[in-house]
């Protein structure tokens, strides 16, 4: 039976509610096991794992603090330049337990699984308010080149196989602190099935997005979900840290569709005398022959070391077009109120953007977000905001201000309806200073 991917995330109260659920999340439909962690009995463990390694790279004090007051406090005690040491120390404990934590969790979760493979080590996830990382921006992205973003910076919308991932992996995604709407994950399933261009593992600049789900967990739950969704991080613009492990399975071969480079080891394998050998089942594939290939190419500069720009459907073909100057907006300044619908955002030039909130509110606004330059254009509009589509930040159409204190401000520019149009102005800005030119 076809179904409907939904644009909500299914509650999942119990252990095996659902019959076939790899095969529901495989198919685009996103769960949420409340409690999840604190039900197949690994709650505790993981936590102890991450005291252990937070005792170990920034002192015993700080893990007592952490673990009376809870992790969303830690950036209290821990200052912004040790979070990187600090979370190598937590990716060294999880790996340690990660054969015993993945049977724990798939045996009950995914009852019948006769084998799996799982990534070799889980991903630690420690975002602290961005209003504190800014300062560390150099910090953290060197953090970020050698383990990836998403793990202590905001990732970028992608789908993960886009980074080189098997394209049939399940991800879990698990709050051990508690997670609000403003420090979270982003899943754009509204556009799980659009082609969608991508560039350097990212969706490409100024691709259109689709409002994604966000949420709100309590520390245990998890969110399980397809791979080749879209997802990313929400910029933390709250004042808690969010702290999250993740890990990738396949529940069967893992299939690659671009790069093969991610270890993902065979938990048979893992748990018998082969153990050693237990990454060998996943690595004797073709796509990891035309990997090593590809790679001793690009380092005897055979061919271009940078990414591809590419078109991938994820699973069929939408045909999303790309964010372009709107052709409704006309050299006298002015674009006509029927091609901008309520509750839309349209471009109006290289540095302009105009939304309509409703019937009669209307904004000009510059299009790049301060945080990372994403297209606002190509976003959205939600409770009476312009969001960025990259990290889901949104701003004050009014103020151009976000809700975070260490981001600029947004221009923001006069306009006024006149008959059916709205007219701008964009030389005479609406309060923050400046010109802006009509590119
Ligand atoms: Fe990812």
């Amino acid at each position: 039976m076809m179904r409907t991917v939904p644009f909500e995330p299914i509650e999942m109260q119990e252990l095996g509610a659902v019959d076939d659920l790899a095969t529901r999340i495989l198919a685009g439909e996103v769960f949420i096991m409340r409690g999840g962690l604190q039900k197949v009995g690994l709650f505790d463990e993981l936590v102890e794992a991450s005291l252990v390694g937070i005792r170990k790279s920034v002192g015993d004090e700080t893990a007592e603090r952490v673990s009376k007051a809870g992790f969303e406090r830690i950036h209290e005690w821990v200052d912004a330049a040790d979070v990187p040491k600090m979370t190598d120390a937590v990716y060294g404990e999880m790996a340690a337990r990660v054969q015993t934590m993945m049977d724990k969790f798939v045996r009950q979760v995914f009852p019948g699984t006769l084998n799996y493979y799982y990534e070799r080590s889980p991903n630690v996830r420690f975002h602290i308010p961005y209003a504190l990382a800014a300062s560390h921006r150099k910090s953290f992205g060197e953090f970020a080149g050698s383990h990836g973003d998403g793990k202590i910076t905001a990732h970028g919308p992608h789908r993960d196989s886009w980074v080189d991932c098997p394209a049939n992996v399940v991800n879990l995604w698990i709050a051990i602190g508690p997670v609000k709407r403003g420090n979270g994950l982003t899943i754009y399933a509204r556009d799980y099935k659009s082609k969608l261009a991508f560039k350097n593992g990212y969706v490409a600049d100024s691709q259109p997005l689709h409002e994604p789900m966000t949420f709100a967990l309590e520390p245990g739950d998890a969110i399980l979900f397809h791979s080749d969704q879209v997802h990313g991080s929400e910029l933390n613009v709250t004042d808690s840290t969010r702290y999250v492990v993740s890990n990738r399975i396949t529940l069967d071969k893992p299939k690659f569709l671009y790069g093969h480079h991610h270890h993902y080891v065979n938990a048979n394998w893992a748990r018998g005398p082969m153990g050693s050998l237990a990454e060998w089942p996943a690595k004797m594939q073709m796509s990891w022959f035309f990997d090593r290939f590809r790679r001793v190419g690009r380092k005897l500069g055979l061919w271009n070391a940078s990414g591809s720009e590419q078109a991938s459907s994820g699973n069929e073909a939408g045909g999303v077009p790309a964010s372009e100057v709107s052709e409704a907006y006309s050299d006298d300044g002015s674009i006509a109120l029927a091609d901008l619908p309520v509750h839309s955002i349209r471009a109006v030039s290289k540095s302009v953007c105009v939304a309509r909130f409703a019937e009669n509110e209307f904004a000009a606004l510059s299009r790049r977000c301060p945080h990372a330059g994403g297209d606002l254009a190509a976003g959205w509009v939600a409770d009476g905001r312009p969001v960025c589509p990259l990290h889901n930040v949104s701003f004050d159409p009014k103020t151009g201000a976000s809700h975070c204190s260490s981001l600029k401000e947004l221009r923001t520019f006069s306009c006024e309806v006149r008959g059916d149009r709205l007219y701008l102005d964009t030389v005479k800005d609406a309060g923050n200073a400046g010109e802006t030119e009509l590119a």
